[in-house]
């Protein structure tokens, strides 16, 4: 099965960014772990289209680990900012600067070393190591996941079926090229053996695959339904002073949006206590911008003021226009600017007014 799947690696592998396609790799060119590590940190976050854009921006800004891990936080979490889970940029820092600090440098080259590095969870370990250092790391992901409960028709419901999946992983896992062995899996799962429409009459697994002898390859695999996710309500203070200045605060360290630029508010709760604006100003109801994180869904209530000059910020700061771009905001606060924006608009009839 694993030569299969390598040949069709061979002749269809995705190009990308940080990959060293399949014809380079067997002419020993080696990939960089800096780029293996920083793309399978962004990738957990969400698709491969989404994160190419991000991960051309980090390289071009900071080259390798040394230049990452001296690197400003602010700097980082505002490159970051739209990709969500803020506690990974964190995290991210963090490893750069202790693969510097405790490691000259240089990425160790095992799973098990790997490991040891701030937020570097079993995933992360297991991608670099293979991919990067072709340990014969076994790598699972969500695509794997599916790719081996259909392969064979496991029927136990995810999480569940997690340590079983892992172990039917392993043992497809090659001592020979393991590297494109796992960048083939995940790109099978994520081209051909696809959640709704698998390919299945182009698969190179097919012939082996349980799944699609019994027709229940779309059936797989099953899930334990995921108990609803509790509303939480929130508002925020969006103050915009008539040079331009933006009132911002950044987040305190820990925590959701931890580190990231955010406009102030109170805390977020099933019902908000009513919470003092940061400034005085003339204070309206802009709207409602909601969001939807991992555990909860958000109801951020918007309030908007126009800020005469010389106003004092109680809470957060005044960032000038020029040094404001939005787009170093979280999406849930880039929601709330939006809101605050057309409220603007309608009230002063121009499109954009900031
Ligand atoms: N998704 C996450 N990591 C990946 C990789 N290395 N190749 C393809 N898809 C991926």
């Amino acid at each position: 099965m694993s030569r299969a799947l390598l040949r069709w690696y061979d002749e269809n592998a995705r190009v990308m960014p940080w990959r060293i396609g399949p014809e380079a790799r067997q002419k020993g060119t080696r990939p960089d772990p800096y780029c293996v590590w920083l793309s399978e940190v962004m990738l957990q976050q969400t698709t491969v289209a989404a994160v190419r854009d991000y991960f051309r921006r980090f390289t071009a800004r900071w080259p390798t680990v040394d230049a990452l891990a001296a690197a400003e936080d602010a700097e980082v979490m505002a490159e970051w900012a739209g990709l969500g889970y803020y506690a990974r940029a964190r995290n991210l820092l963090k490893c750069a600067r202790a693969v510097v600090a405790d490691h000259g440098g240089r990425f160790p080259e095992t799973a098990g070393a790997l490991r040891a590095l701030p937020g570097v969870g079993p995933y992360t370990a297991a991608a670099v190591a293979a991919i990067a250092f072709d340990e014969p790391a076994t790598v699972v992901d969500g695509n794997v996941e599916r790719v081996m409960a259909r392969l064979f028709a496991v029927a136990t419901p995810l999480p569940a079926a997690k340590p079983e999946l892992t172990l039917l992983a392993g043992r497809l896992t090659p001592r020979d090229r393991p590297g494109d062995h796992a960048q083939a899996m995940m790109d099978l799962g994520a081209t051909i053996c696809t959640p709704r429409n698998p390919a299945c009459g182009i698969c190179p697994l097919s012939a082996a695959c349980r799944a699609r002898a019994q027709g229940t390859a779309t059936e797989l695999p099953a899930k334990t339904p995921k108990p609803a996710k509790p509303t939480r309500r929130g508002i925020a203070f969006v103050g915009i002073r008539s040079d331009g200045a933006a009132l911002l605060e950044t987040r305190p360290g820990r925590g959701l949006l931890g580190g990231m630029l955010g406009w102030p508010g109170g805390d977020w709760a099933a019902s908000p206590p009513d919470t003092e604006p940061p400034s005085d100003g003339n204070w309206q109801r802009a709207g409602e911008a909601r969001h939807t994180f991992t555990h909860f869904h958000l109801l951020l209530e918007v309030r908007a003021a126009r800020l005469p000059q010389g106003t004092i910020a109680r809470q957060g700061a005044f960032v000038p226009r020029e040094a404001f771009r939005p787009g170093d905001l979280p999406t849930v606060m880039r929601k709330a600017l939006d809101v605050a924006l057309g409220a603007f608009a309608t009230v002063e009839g121009t499109d954009d007014p900031h």
